[in-house]
């Protein structure tokens, strides 16, 4: 695009939304720097929006100058900026005396805060809940660049999300460990991991981790195909086993398993352990591993795609592109329509490349 075309840009902001990921606080690094490096000032919305709409958020103001903010953030976990939690549209409904969210669209009053404040950019970091939102303010007018975020390695749009390899990383870890314990007592360990709606974490981990079986929800489950597993390793004198399952893995025919009144995915590992256990008669375990999935230091390649997503965004916005979300796909960083972004979602492949390998390796996947 000609130079005088280009927006003229003095201010932008940034802000986090929905669950956290190892990598949220390296990419409000790399924006900041590349920001500040073409001359633009750098705001922190605390929050998610709340920040943007409240003069304080939890005691400290609502608004945070990021010019000298972000040194040495890059191998932190979480986010300076705070987040919001997932279900709560911006982080501003009023609660109602029922404990449910109020119907309250604070769009309008956002967009007239971002014009009062001469914020002349978005960077929305977030997952599917947080770019939707951040698409609907650029329907609405906001120049936005999205950031893709969860652990879950699930958004359509781009190869890999920041956070995915931090988390494989621990719940390999915690498998590798489950091994010796479970060997020397000859039981049946049953990990859940994160993944509500598809299996990545619970297939690369089990991989990586020597599982024996690997249960996603991308392919429905029969306890007695599970059974038959344990009772073949028992044949080979083998006897111990170790189960990964994806929280919302759900057995043919069968729902997922949720924690009771909350709507959040839960309760899988038991559920199964006590069916393997009456199937097998062998002592069965388990082991939820939660949110130390998202917990800590982001390993070195989450690291350098969030810092590499950061920098992308602000070249987005220098070059006019907004309604955008940054992506990877294969080795390059690019840019993709939000719209788009947040529609499709990535499952496993239950044919693909992966899957078939670990079938050959012999692990078995429940069905
Ligand atoms: O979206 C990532 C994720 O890790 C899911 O796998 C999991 O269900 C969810 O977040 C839990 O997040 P929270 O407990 O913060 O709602």
């Amino acid at each position: 695009m000609p130079k005088e075309y280009l927006p003229k840009i003095r201010r932008i902001a940034i802000n986090t939304g929905g669950g956290d990921a190892p990598g949220l606080n390296a990419v409000i690094r790399a924006a900041t720097l590349a920001a500040l490096d073409r001359g633009w000032e750098v705001l922190g919305i605390r929050r998610g929006y709340m920040g943007l709409l409240q003069d304080e958020v939890d005691g400290e103001p609502g608004l945070m100058d990021l010019s000298d903010r972000v040194r040495g953030i890059t191998h932190l976990g979480g986010t300076i900026l705070g987040t919001t939690a997932r279900g709560n549209l911006f982080g501003l409904e009023p609660r109602q005396p029922d404990g449910t969210w109020g119907p309250t669209d604070p769009s309008d009053d956002i967009m007239q805060r971002f014009g009062e404040l001469g914020i002349d950019a978005l960077v929305a970091i977030g997952g599917d809940g947080s770019l939707k939102i951040a698409h609907r303010l650029f329907l609405k007018g906001l120049r936005v660049v999205g950031v893709p975020k969860t652990i879950d390695n699930d958004l359509g749009a781009t190869d890999m999300t920041f956070g995915f390899q931090t988390a494989v990383d621990v719940a390999t870890e915690a498998i590798g460990r489950l091994h010796s314990t479970a060997e020397a007592h000859q039981r049946v360990m049953v990990v859940q991991v994160m993944g509500r709606h598809t299996g990545w974490i619970a297939l690369e981990s089990g991989l990586a981790g020597g599982a024996d079986v690997i249960l996603v929800p991308e392919i429905p489950y029969s306890v007695d195909r599970i059974a038959a597993k344990i009772v073949e390793r028992e044949r080979n004198r083998r006897r111990f086993s170790i189960i990964v399952v994806a929280e919302g893995a759900r057995a043919a025919g069968g729902s997922p398993s949720y924690v009771e009144g909350t709507g959040r995915y839960g309760g899988i590992a038991d559920r199964l352990a006590a069916e393997i256990e009456a199937a097998t008669g062998k002592e069965t375990r388990t082991l939820t591993l939660g949110h130390i999935q998202r917990g800590g230091s982001p390993v070195p390649y989450d690291r350098n795609l969030a810092l590499r997503f950061g920098a992308a965004a602000v070249h987005a916005i220098e070059m006019g592109n907004f309604g955008c979300m940054v992506a990877l796909q294969g080795k390059a960083v690019r840019s993709v329509p939000l719209g788009e972004a947040v529609t499709d979602i990535k499952r496993v492949d239950p044919m693909g490349e992966v899957v078939r390998t670990a079938r050959r390796l012999g692990v078995s996947f429940g069905d």
